[in-house]
């Protein structure tokens, strides 16, 4: 199995896992750090609708608790018809990990649609470096 079908059947088999008894949307992902370690998360939705979480930002939280620092690839798999891409917050947090040239691979549930460079996804971002330059 190529590396982007090895993180597809990862974000694949932990979409299962999604807990979204409100939206019926289940989103799985996985990420490839920057030292070959997988890391997956799901979203998590909860009866207090503003508090639930996405499933990149489980994935990112399960990264950094085990250790790794940086993504060096990742896969989201969605529900439905439509392509599903990390929603607008997600960008900028996997923007805090990852390099523009970053992919992300955004598949449903029978497999990859389409790939993405972060650059692609949250041009003109603003990131860590832009506080650094004030120190
Ligand atoms: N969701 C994610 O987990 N990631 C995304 O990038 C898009 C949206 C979740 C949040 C919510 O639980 C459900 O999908 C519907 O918005």
């Amino acid at each position: 199995m190529s590396d982007i079908d090895l993180l597809f059947a990862a974000a694949r088999r932990v979409h299962e896992r999604a807990y979204a008894p409100y939206s019926r949307y289940g989103v799985g992902v996985a990420i490839r750090d920057d030292a070959g370690q997988l890391h997956v998360g799901v979203n998590v939705e909860n009866a207090a609708y503003p508090i639930g979480t996405c499933a990149e930002a489980g994935a990112i939280a399960a990264m950094i608790a085990s250790g790794g620092r940086w993504i060096a690839e990742m896969c989201v798999v969605g529900d439905g018809e439509l392509l599903v891409t990390p929603c607008g917050g997600c960008r900028q947090r996997i923007r805090e990990f990852a390099s523009p040239s970053t992919l992300i691979h955004c598949a449903s549930l029978s497999g990859v649609q389409r790939s993405f460079t972060l650059e692609e996804l949250l041009p003109y971002s603003f990131g860590p470096n832009h506080l650094v330059e004030l120190k």
